[in-house]
């Protein structure tokens, strides 16, 4: 099973939101044999187009939060809980973005305590993990991942984690939004080192994803990598044909 996921970050309005489901409607047929090529679609809205997505959701879609308060509910003026976002049809969540790491000081103790309550509420959890250019280029790629992978893992019921529950995202942050993705075999190899880390934790193996600058041009040869399960993506899924073409790619 293969994932082609959409992070609509701060983008869309209501109406254009819903102008974007009628487009995947309008496609129909070919999404169809995309789910029948093995890859499912899944689409990260801000919390506020939730239930008109959930409404207009075509078949076959999973709708996930982009984000939700490690808190089940209180004094936290802004913030959204797991059971609002589920009560308003959520089925996933995105968990530890590097957008909400960077600007949000998301730790990974944050993202324990998120991944946690998620999957205890039986919903699909997506974790992303990355490095930034400094780490990169100071040689701790792999440090920082695995670290990020223990940091947010560690102490997690195995009989939590699944291919249909969980979900890993390796997203170098020098990669997302710039144009310039990793290359083939850097994904390749993060997501072997992610999937060892899995083991290593004692938990199953789990579809891991690359985020970064994927587009129609370059998803393929992401797709052809076999530790890679396809690809979260941000600024080309904001065009429904173009999320099509990815979702194409890994099927
Ligand atoms: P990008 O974003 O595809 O625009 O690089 C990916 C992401 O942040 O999930």
């Amino acid at each position: 099973m293969n994932i082609a996921a959409a992070n609509w970050k701060m983008n869309l309005d209501g109406g254009q939101a819903r102008a974007y489901l009628d487009a995947c409607l309008e496609e129909d047929a070919q999404w169809r044999r995309v789910r029948d090529a093995g890859v499912k679609p899944m689409l990260f809205v801000p919390a506020t187009h939730l239930a008109v997505c959930a409404d207009h959701l075509p078949e076959g879609f999973v709708l996930g939060a982009q984000n939700i308060h490690h808190e089940v509910s209180g004094a936290y003026t802004g913030e959204v809980s797991l059971d609002m976002v589920a009560s308003v049809g959520a089925t996933a969540v995105l968990v530890g973005h590097s957008e909400r790491r960077q600007h949000n000081g998301e730790t990974d103790e944050d993202c324990a305590g998120k991944v946690r309550r998620v999957l205890e509420k039986g919903l699909f959890a997506m974790l992303c993990v990355g490095e930034t250019l400094p780490e990169r280029e100071a040689g701790g790629a792999e440090k920082v991942v695995a670290g990020q992978i223990r940091g947010a893992l560690s102490g997690l019921d195995p009989k939590l984690v699944s291919p249909e529950t969980f979900a890993v995202a390796y997203e170098p942050v020098w990669a997302i939004g710039t144009g310039k993705e990793a290359g083939a075999a850097d994904a390749e190899a993060m997501s072997a080192l992610i999937l060892s880390e899995l083991s290593a934790l004692g938990l199953a193996t789990v579809p891991v994803l690359y985020g970064g600058s994927v587009k129609p041009e370059n998803a393929k040869r992401f797709a052809e990598q076999p530790h890679v399960s396809g690809a979260l993506v941000g600024g080309a899924a904001l065009d429904p044909a173009k999320f099509l073409a990815i979702a194409q790619a890994f099927g």
